[in-house]
């Protein structure tokens, strides 16, 4: 057992939503709790969601590398998805990535060294008329972020973990 007991409770609550012999389909619930609670899904915490859904580990496994917001290798503490798909791209989303990645210092699916920060290229998010879009850890989505915005995101994000580590 490698998550917390409320986890493990809060992944009862999606299985109960389904009948008994369709368990895999609270697999994709499953990682997402398992995520926040590890930061990421290494592959004993794979197993072992597997193992408690009672689904074989390929099941598991193949939902957590197919979907782009579960992470299968170690993450920092905020990720920030910037969407590249065209239509961002067009509408300035990659001169965002590109004014993240200088100012971060790290190249996308690299994180900065004091672990802080991971910056990803993102896949469409459903907000192509507000490019520059972003989703911060898979939750928090930003929208036509310009130089200035993207700033005061990456501030008040350290801010925010300066505060936790007080
Ligand atoms: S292409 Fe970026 S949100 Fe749709």
């Amino acid at each position: 057992m490698l998550l917390s007991a409320q986890a493990y409770q809060k992944i009862d609550r999606e299985l109960a939503k389904f009948p008994a012999d369709q368990r895999q389909s609270a697999i994709m619930a499953a990682l997402a709790i398992a995520q926040e609670e590890k930061g990421w899904l290494a592959p004993e915490v794979l197993e072992d969601v597997a193992n408690y859904i009672g689904v074989p580990p390929i099941a598991v496994q193949e939902v957590a590398t197919f979907y782009n917001m579960f992470d299968t290798r170690p993450v920092g503490k905020h990720k920030i998805a910037v969407c590249t798909n065209l239509p961002c791209a067009l509408r300035d989303g990659e001169k965002a990535g590109d004014y993240l990645k200088r100012k971060l210092g790290v190249d996308y699916r690299e994180t900065t060294p004091d672990g802080l920060f991971t910056l990803v290229e993102g896949e469409c998010m459903g907000a192509c008329g507000d490019s520059p879009v972003l989703i911060v850890n898979n939750k928090h989505m930003c929208v036509r972020m310009t130089e200035e915005k993207l700033d005061a995101l990456v501030q008040g994000l350290k801010a925010q973990s300066q505060g936790e580590s007080a």
